[in-house]
């Protein structure tokens, strides 16, 4: 059997093997796209292609922990329900033998296209990287067709990330990268038929511009068409903290610009972080048939305390954000929760919430996971906090506009925050599930996301204030549908 053949089968042995301890844990979660055991990170080649979404994923099936990864696949026809499909790519080549690195799909003549790093790494870790295309002609089985592009002399081998569209009849690829002076940077290349390859030179960062100083890598770049405007979304390495700013290990945000394709150049504003909690990374967008721009992140951040997630005992690891639709309101990108997260609602209430220095609990029917939508909301002064299962805490200060979310740290207990500005709060859209928090700020105006492990008997929200303040609020419990 050849190493390909063989990988695969491991890896179906690996799924087969460990069903039923990953599926003890409680902390499993009922409607993020999880991997069927070892470690999940990036999402991978996101694509509407022929009836039908696909997202692709980094994942390592044998530990959780990184390694020579591959890219786990699910296929979906509502964002809702996915289906786990076969293997798409192992790292059984040359070029790929140190993992199947992230990357994007594209179609090319009705069949799938993806372009993926390889990464390559010598006995004394030398790295090398290699931009490898590999095609399908049903979305599920892939021919891999090695390396496509050759390293260009301005970067280092942190060259990666390989993000294609089309536009203007040719396709264009960003890729993330470093340059040799150790800056990131954003490479852009073009072509014709998505096997020859020019190099465009660098868009972003590269120690010029606005980006100039701004870490020692960019990983993931995603570069689109939004609303009249162009947006590039990156993950920086290498980002000193700046009070509310920047907390994570690393970050992930975007710059809004214009990209001008006949010349190759890309002009942009300042970059803002994507989502203010602690677990965001490497999103990836793509254009669906209805003409959104869909984002769905990795649920975590690397290096960030990644083994003390207690669901590793169960030999699983990370899940994906909810998908979330994007769109540009004056001057900034705003995440909402896509459409048919409705289709999970059940078992509704609803009611009016007016505090006077008291807190009190709201009430719902008992379940795990749950949408939470707070509209009207009128705190004239004062602090709002809402405690979400007795682990985590959102606060919002009117004196100091300052929005806050807490949580007990599952690495030591303490609590731990994140926090941004903001002006005034009118509305929260909060998605909890087992293990998980997205919260959407005045309509997707910010987001803050983090995994959370609260304690089983401890199913409550408790609202409070330190003044007179008043809410409507509506409740359901969400179906489980992983
Ligand atoms: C981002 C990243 C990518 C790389 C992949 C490897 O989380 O480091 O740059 O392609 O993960 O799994």
């Amino acid at each position: 059997m050849d190493l390909d053949k063989q990988l695969k089968k491991r890896v179906n042995d690996e799924i087969k093997g460990n069903k039923n301890k990953v599926e003890k844990d409680p902390f499993r979660l009922h409607y993020h796209i999880m991997p069927p055991v070892g470690l999940l990170n990036d999402p991978n080649g996101f694509i509407w292609w022929k009836g039908q979404y696909h997202l692709f994923y980094q994942w390592m099936p044998f530990k959780t922990g990184h390694g020579a990864k591959f890219w786990g696949h699910y296929s979906s026809t509502d964002l809702i329900h996915w289906k786990h499909e076969e293997l798409a790519l192992a790292p059984s080549d040359w070029y790929d033998k140190n993992g199947c690195y992230s990357g994007s799909a594209i179609d090319f003549e009705g069949k799938l296209h993806l372009l993926y790093t390889g990464n390559v790494k010598d006995e004394s870790g030398n790295r090398e990287t290699y931009q490898c295309l590999a095609v399908s002609e049903n979305g599920i089985n892939f021919e891999k067709k090695g390396p496509i592009l050759n390293l260009p002399s301005q970067y280092t081998a942190h060259f990666r990330d390989p993000k294609v569209w089309e536009q203007d009849d040719k396709y264009f690829m960003v890729i993330g990268a470093q340059t040799k002076e150790l800056k990131g940077a954003v490479a852009l290349f073009s072509s014709n038929n998505l096997t020859d390859w020019t190099h465009e030179g660098m868009i972003a960062g590269g120690g010029e511009g606005k980006l100039k100083n701004f870490g020692y890598m960019f990983e993931c770049p995603d570069l689109f068409h939004l609303n009249g405007h162009d947006v590039l979304i990156f993950s920086p390495q290498g980002i000193e903290a700046c009070e509310m700013k920047y907390n994570n290990v690393y970050q992930s945000g975007y710059v809004i610009g214009k990209f001008d394709s006949k010349n190759c150049v890309y002009t942009h504003g300042d970059f803002e972080e994507l989502d203010r909690g602690f677990d965001f990374y490497a999103p990836q967008t793509t254009i669906d048939n209805d003409g959104r721009r869909i984002l769905i992140a990795w649920m975590s951040v690397p290096d960030q305390n990644e083994q003390d997630h207690p669901t590793t005992e169960y030999k699983w690891l990370h899940n994906m954000t909810i998908p979330r639709e994007l769109s540009i309101v004056e001057g900034r990108v705003r995440q909402k929760p896509a459409i048919e997260l409705k289709e999970l609602r059940q078992n509704f209430s609803e009611g009016y919430v007016k505090l006077d220095k008291e807190s009190k609990a709201i009430n719902f029917s008992e379940g795990e996971t749950l949408e939470l939508q707070l509209d009207d909301v009128d705190i004239p002064n004062g602090m709002l906090e809402l405690t979400l299962y007795g682990n985590a805490r959102l606060l919002y200060s009117n004196e100091h506009s300052v929005f806050t979310m807490e949580r007990k740290s599952y690495v030591d207990g303490t609590i731990e925050k994140r926090q941004c500005k903001l002006d005034k709060l009118h509305s929260l859209t909060i998605f909890i599930d087992t293990s998980s928090i997205e919260v959407f700020v005045n309509d997707g105006e910010e987001s803050f996301t983090m995994r959370f492990y609260p304690y089983k008997n401890d199913k409550v929200i408790q609202v409070g204030s330190t003044e007179k303040c008043q809410f409507k609020y509506q409740v359901w419990n969400l179906k489980k549908v992983f």
